[in-house]
């Protein structure tokens, strides 16, 4: 069979990695603290799973492939109340099925075959997807690397110019996976000026934006993102996973600049992804709340002050996330981070090595909070003992 380039070329998924390692362990009946993946066990708000069970109709037919009314209307609401935008202000929505499919669509409808700049650049470490987005659209992956000493801000002006002229489409995401980072005030207007004078569309992978220290509530606070600054060549990318714990029922929207949304929800109805109805309905409900929210916020922030005293007495924290539920932190001096993790899996504790969530990024590893409270408390003390018998 002839399999193309970029699925010959493809590097595993590191999550499927750590899944092996993690069924390797349970089969030796070991005790796992799965730190690996981004997939809090946090039980979803009972009206959420309620709405599902009561929408499904005897007679199925095919869903809204942009979302049905109601959703659409929750998702305004959503909006209005956390960045104040309302409808008719330049911006559009659409229904997505989560954000991974909707970020690796999008990639298609910017580059490819059909002429134009080729570059779609993307924070690294970072989610695997810009990557392989842009290659299996034809485009050219352009990874920036993030830095601890700018608090990993994205700075696209400091590209090579001929990079600079290429670049289709720039990827944010703050806050940030892995190091839980978020976008700083001035930073975001330059991004946004910068992406403006080079014509460059901008896209927010914004699935973790209501994932914050909940002290900023009280501040009238909130992450950073460009919408609340303009619609003109600007798309974020929002999602019920990690918002309201609904990884399993791929839910989100896309909003962005109105002038291109019909084109971009023409594209997606050839790709075929309408969200399935009762999905849509329980979506709704989870938009329309944002209290469910609130306490999970509550849990993350709990679990980082748990976990963050053991880390920072190892000397392995850099800087403490305001927002997300990783730990970014530096893996003990002088050892690689791929085999410090692996050493760590050996007694049950599976976290990623930065090189698994970069393109060769070396020496540091991210911790993400979904073990429950006295797990998060027992495996620290378990990365407490190896480090201190190194
Ligand atoms: C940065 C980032 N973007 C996008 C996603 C995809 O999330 P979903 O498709 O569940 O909305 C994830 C999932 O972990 C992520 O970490």
């Amino acid at each position: 069979m002839s399999l193309n380039e970029v699925t010959l070329n493809l590097p595993n998924y590191p999550m499927e990695e750590l899944s092996k390692i993690r069924q390797r362990l349970i089969s030796q009946n070991k005790k796992v603290f799965d730190f690996g993946t981004g997939d809090p066990k946090i039980p979803t708000w009972a009206p959420i799973r309620e709405a599902v069970a009561q929408s499904v109709t005897p007679i199925s037919q095919y869903p809204a492939t942009r979302g049905g009314p109601d959703l659409i209307e929750s998702i305004w609401g959503y909006c209005n109340r956390n960045f104040g935008i309302k409808s008719g202000q330049g911006f559009d929505i659409m229904a997505t099925n989560g954000s991974k499919e909707a970020i690796f669509h999008i990639a298609l409808c910017l580059v490819g075959r059909a002429g134009g700049k080729k570059i779609i650049a993307y924070p690294d470490p970072g989610y695997p997807v810009y990557r392989s987005s842009a290659l299996y659209a034809g485009g050219i992956p352009y990874p920036m690397h993030l830095k601890a000493e700018n608090d990993f801000q994205m700075e696209p002006w400091t590209l090579p110019e001929e990079v600079q002229k290429n670049i289709a489409a720039l990827w944010i995401n703050y806050p940030h996976n892995p190091t839980g980072a978020i976008l700083k005030k001035g930073h975001l207007e330059k991004i946004i000026e910068w992406c403006e004078k080079r014509d460059v569309v901008l896209l927010a992978d914004d699935c973790y934006i209501d994932i914050y220290n909940p002290a900023w509530d009280k501040e009238g606070k909130k992450p950073l993102t460009p919408i609340t600054y303009t619609s003109k060549n600007v798309y974020s990318f929002m999602s019920l996973s990690k918002r309201s714990g609904m990884t399993g029922y791929r839910s989100g929207f896309l909003i962005g600049d109105s002038r291109y949304m019909g084109l971009v929800g023409t594209a997606r109805a050839n790709m075929g992804v309408g969200t399935p109805t009762m999905l849509q309905k329980a979506a709704a409900i989870a938009w329309a709340d944002d209290r469910h929210v609130a306490e999970r916020r509550q849990i993350f922030a709990k679990r980082i002050e748990l976990a963050i005293p053991y880390l920072q007495k190892l000397g392995m924290i850099e800087h403490k996330p305001e927002a997300t539920f990783y730990l970014w932190c530096k893996v003990p001096k002088g050892m690689d981070d791929v085999a410090f993790c692996l050493r760590l899996a050996e007694e049950g504790v599976i976290t990623s090595p930065s090189q698994w969530l970069s393109e060769g990024m070396k020496g540091s590893m991210r911790f993400a909070l979904v073990p429950e409270d006295p797990d998060t408390v027992e495996a620290m003390e378990i990365v407490t003992r190896l480090v201190k018998n190194l």
